[in-house]
């Protein structure tokens, strides 16, 4: 991963094998997190149980696993506290979702084997939605001037025009990809559901940049365009091949003749975090799925569109299939 981009992706459940988190570590870490034993520190075990109604060797326990992966520090009268690694409070959400995250493979990759609808309510995907689209932001810093590059490269080339593409970025959600096109002088509209849209006006920096923001399913409403690149960023994955299917054959009725589809997404057929993926997508959705490269191939060329090619952005590689409508 370059150094300039190193995000919390290898806190999350997409790191490539070598830099995962150890997973004893991040089921202890999500606990003691959640138990709020990490606010009560500087203490000792006994003194933590006691303030919120714990199991003092338990907390013993727990803690001094942190303490030997170095994220607290136990001193000669039993003292645990929060150095020398202290997390900040994103860091410390990341590594707590981490925890979680093995917890809901645990319990329902068992379980949708059987059942694809099998639900496991104590299992969140996140602690509330906010908190989830700031952890995925971060998570995809490393790919985002990246990916933006490789759009705005298929869109101008042969051309020698620097701005005015009119961008959607469809399934947004954080909208750092947006904020990006925006800052890089393309006209922009960000289409999300209501909720997320939501937030968006909340939190103000993409207005403020200029983008337009839509709320609205994808399967029932497209913000009408018409759009030079229409950027799905892990969006398509989310559904099954059908949907993916019937939403790209749309997607063609709001973008200009010669317009890009890019679709940047984690692939099954590369390498152990695409392959990965595929069970987070198990988990996390209803039908998603790591689709692969020829499922895209098919998918796009059966609605038509041209000039499909892929091209593999950092490390581990994130896959952005292009195609022209
Ligand atoms: C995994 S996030 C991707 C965020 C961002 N594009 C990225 O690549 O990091 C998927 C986003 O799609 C949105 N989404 C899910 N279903 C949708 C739908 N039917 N219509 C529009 N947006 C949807 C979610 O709310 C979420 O913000």
């Amino acid at each position: 991963m370059p150094d300039d981009a190193r995000g919390t992706q290898h806190l999350t459940a997409l790191a490539a094998p070598d830099v995962l988190v150890d997973w004893r570590l991040a089921v202890c870490f999500e606990t003691a997190h959640a138990a709020g034993v990490l606010d009560e520190l500087p203490a000792t075990a006994t003194q933590i149980a006691a303030a919120r109604h714990l199991d003092a060797d338990a907390v013993r326990a727990i803690l001094s696993v942190l303490a030997a992966w170095e994220h607290v520090t136990a001193d000669e009268h039993g003292v645990f506290s929060a150095e020398p690694r202290r997390l900040d409070p994103h860091e410390r959400a990341a590594l707590a979702q981490h925890g979680t995250w093995i917890r809901r493979w645990a319990t329902l990759v068992p379980r949708r084997i059987h059942d694809r609808q099998a639900t496991a309510p104590d299992v969140p995907l996140a602690p509330d939605p906010a908190t989830g689209l700031a952890l995925l932001e971060s998570a995809s810093r490393p790919y985002i001037s990246a990916v933006v590059e490789v759009c705005l490269n298929a869109c101008r080339a042969g051309t020698d025009e620097q701005g005015g593409v009119r961008v959607l970025d469809l399934g947004g959600g954080h909208g750092a990809y947006a904020l990006r096109f925006a800052h890089r002088g393309c006209a922009t509209t960000m289409q999300d559901l209501p909720g997320v849209i939501d937030l968006a006006h909340s939190d103000g920096r993409l207005a403020a940049a200029g983008v337009d923001l839509v709320a609205g399913d994808a399967f029932t409403h497209l913000a009408p365009g018409p759009f030079d690149l229409v950027l799905c960023g892990t969006f398509t994955n989310m559904f099954s091949l059908d949907r993916v299917r019937g939403l790209l054959g749309r997607l063609r009725a709001i973008l200009t003749p010669g317009g890009q589809i890019a679709i940047a997404t984690w692939l099954r057929d590369t390498g152990p975090v695409g392959a990965a993926f595929g069970v987070q997508m198990l988990v996390a959705t209803p039908s998603g799925d790591a689709h692969g490269h020829d499922d895209y191939r098919t998918a796009l060329a059966d609605n038509g569109y041209t000039d499909i090619r892929i091209v593999e952005v950092c490390q581990p590689p994130l896959a952005v299939i292009l195609a022209q409508r």
